[in-house]
Formats: C-alpha cells, sequence, structure tokens
C-alpha cells in the first residue's frame, strides 16, 4: 500500500521497517509535529488538515506525528490551535487519521498543553492562561495563574481521557509533549518549577511521569508512546542529558517506549530556534546512557544526515519538519531507482 517500497540492496537505512510494541512503521521518517494555526476557533480539525497531513502521507513518510493537541481548553497555544478535549475534535480529526492509513503510513499524535506560553487572544478572550507557577514566560506574556495541585490531577486525567479519544479514531502513537517551555515541561524544568508542594522541585518528573503512566493505560498495550522531552535547557542550572537521564528511566517505568529528544524554551532567550542544537548528538547521548529508542527531533538537513544518524546507533527515527514543509514528497523521493520489489 505504502508509497516507499521495502528496502533493497545498498539502499538506506531511512527506508527500513521498525516494529515497536504492535505497530509497524513502513520506514524510520518521522513527520514532526508542527502547529499549523489553521484549526477552527473551537479547536477541529479543518480541511487544511486533510490535505496537509494527506500529503505528506500520501509522500512515504513513515509516521505523521499530528501537531500538538490540546488536552484542556486553556492548553491551546493560539486560536488556531487544534484541541483533542472533547469528542467532536476527535471525530473532526478521525477523516485525517483514516486517509493517512491509506496510503499506508502510521499516524502518531502529540498531546500537549501550552501553560504560560499561551497567547490569550481576542478570539479566546475566556480561556485564563494557567501554569505552573504564577511567574510570566517574558515581559510580553500573560500572567498566568498557577495551578492548584487538584487541577493539576485532573489535568493528569485530561491527558489520558484524550489519549484514549486518539485511539478511539485509530491514532497508533501517543507522543507526550514535555519541551519548548510548555506546561509539563515547566513543570519539569529546575529553571521555572519554583511551586511549593507535591508537584515543587522535589518532584519535578512527577506530573510528567503521572502523565505518561495516565497515556499508557489509556491507550493500553499494544500502541506505543513516546515523549517528546526537553533533554537539555540550553540554559545553565537547566537539564543536561547527562542530568536527565533518571527523568528517562522513570518515564520508561511508567510506560514511555521512545524519547524524542528535544531542547530549549524554558525560559526566554534559551530556545532552539535561537541557536544551533545538535538534536543527532542529544539522541544519540539519550539512547547511549539509557538504551531507550529515540528520536532526532531535527535539524536534518538531507537523507545523508538522516541515514548517518540512523546507522550511528544515534536513534531509531528521525524527525524531519521543515524539509517537509518544503517537499512533502521528500521521503517519495529516497526510493532508489529499481530498489525494493
Ligand atoms: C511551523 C512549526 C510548528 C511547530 N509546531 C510544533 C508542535 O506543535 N509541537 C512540537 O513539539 N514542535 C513543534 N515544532 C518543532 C518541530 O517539531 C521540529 O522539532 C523543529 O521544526 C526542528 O525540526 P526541523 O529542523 O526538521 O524543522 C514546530 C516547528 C515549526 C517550524
Amino acid at each position: 500500500m505504502g508509497v516507499i517500497r521495502p528496502r533493497g540492496k545498498g539502499d538506506l537505512v531511512l527506508l527500513d521497517r521498525l516494529t515497536i510494541r504492535d505497530v509497524e512503521l513502513p520506514n524510520r521518517v518521522v513527520m514532526a509535529p508542527m502547529s499549523q494555526r489553521a484549526a477552527d476557533p473551537t479547536g477541529r480539525a479543518t480541511p487544511w488538515h486533510l490535505v496537509h497531513y494527506g500529503a505528506r502521507a500520501v509522500g512515504g513518510v513513515g509516521l505523521i506525528m499530528i501537531e500538538d493537541c490540546a488536552v484542556a481548553p486553556e492548553g491551546r497555544g493560539h486560536s488556531g490551535a487544534l484541541g483533542l478535549w472533547d469528542d467532536d475534535q476527535g471525530d473532526a480529526l478521525r477523516p485525517v487519521v483514516e486517509f493517512c492509513h491509506d496510503q499506508g503510513a502510521t499516524v502518531g499524535l502529540q498531546l500537549g498543553h501550552t501553560g504560560r506560553k499561551a497567547f490569550a487572544d481576542e478570539a479566546d478572550p475566556l480561556d485564563p492562561v494557567v501554569g505552573a507557577t504564577g511567574e510570566p514566560f517574558d515581559a510580553a506574556s500573560h500572567e498566568p495563574r498557577a495551578l492548584s495541585d487538584e487541577e493539576v490531577r485532573r489535568l493528569v486525567g485530561a491527558y489520558g481521557q484524550a489519549a484514549a479519544r486518539a485511539r478511539r479514531i485509530g491514532v497508533d502513537v501517543v507522543e507526550v509533549h514535555a519541551s519548548n517551555g510548555y506546561l509539563l515541561h515547566e513543570f519539569l524544568s529546575p529553571l521555572t518549577n519554583t511551586r511549593p508542594g507535591p508537584y515543587g522541585p522535589d518532584g519535578a518528573e512527577r506530573v510528567l511521569v503521572e502523565v505518561v503512566a495516565a497515556v499508557r493505560d489509556a491507550v493500553g498495550p499494544g500502541a506505543p508512546v513516546f515523549v517528546r522531552l526537553c533533554v537539555d535547557d540550553l540554559a545553565a542550572g537547566g537539564w543536561r542529558p547527562e542530568t536527565v537521564t533518571p527523568v528517562v528511566e522513570s518515564l520508561r517505568r511508567a510506560g514511555c517506549d521512545v524519547v524524542d529528544a528535544a531542547a530549549g524554551g524554558a525560559v526566554d532567550g534559551a530556545s532552539s530556534f535561537d541557536r544551533p542544537v545538535d538534536f543527532t548528538g542529544l539522541a544519540r547521548e539519550i539512547r547511549t546512557r539509557t538504551g531507550v529508542p529515540t528520536v532526532v527531533a531535527g535539524g536534518i538537513a538531507d537523507a545523508a544526515a538522516a541515514d548517518e544518524a540512523l546507522a550511528s546507533g544515534a536513534c531509531d527515527l528521525v524527525a524531519v519538519g521543515r524539509l517537509l514543509l518544503e517537499n512533502p514528497y521528500w521521503a517519495a523521493s529516497l526510493v532508489r531507482p529499481g530498489a525494493g520489489t
């Protein structure tokens, strides 16, 4: 069914299949989650999403990772963000998932909550901005309201419910978003978590571990769970690959199969868009130190770089973002003439 044919002699490692739990990915190319700002005002998918994801599925991507979908209304980063806190939102995404499957792709979906980095814009005047603490991200950001411990517990449940919803519409892989300075990362990072109580710095990983356990429970034993984890805060006093290892081990025990090794975003001026980041090196560090399979979260310039990352043992999958925005058929173009069957 898929556009990319089975690997032939001399072909790229990138085109190897990979089985994780009960899901067989047709190749190692992941479409990186990329928010499209194209949802309707209620967070439902629109024809844009069918065309956008559908084109990359036709174009041979092995795992389409649907962009960050908010697990609660105040978790949307902006008024064009997708949500998955109700069944109607799931119904709107179902045709996207089905179409991608029909093209031979597998489908993942990222669950997130933008936390204090949300833009409370005119389209969403009623959504409050909430965070782990009452500290705004920067001088231009809204002042968040710190979530109570009880609200945090409810949010953990919301991740589980959204994950179950994703599975009901046919999603194969659920990814928990814990990077970019969004809510789960804000709780995790020593740079930002100054709240008192059980979800404070002493239990920095607690929310994320509880979320992953809830998601694992909701998706069942056959479905892979990925975590897009900030493994380098790109700032003094923050996480580094060598210090984040115990967090990765806790996540694995909670049911995480794969770490999508991201960086930065917790504090102002420390974003992976502000400076070059060796994502392949980060994935390698995590995979080597913990044995947990990894995804290179970005920075892949071409097929040779992707293949080298895989062949060298840095990672098991490569996420490709902007390259796929420029060329939806990039993955299909990797098939060498005469290769496969
Ligand atoms: C337009 C755009 C939207 C993005 N939205 C998300 C998102 O929803 N979730 C996420 O984890 N990362 C998001 N990212 C980051 C990408 O997933 C990826 O890590 C980043 O673009 C680096 O990969 P690249 O060098 O292949 O583009 C976004 C990036 C872009 C360019």
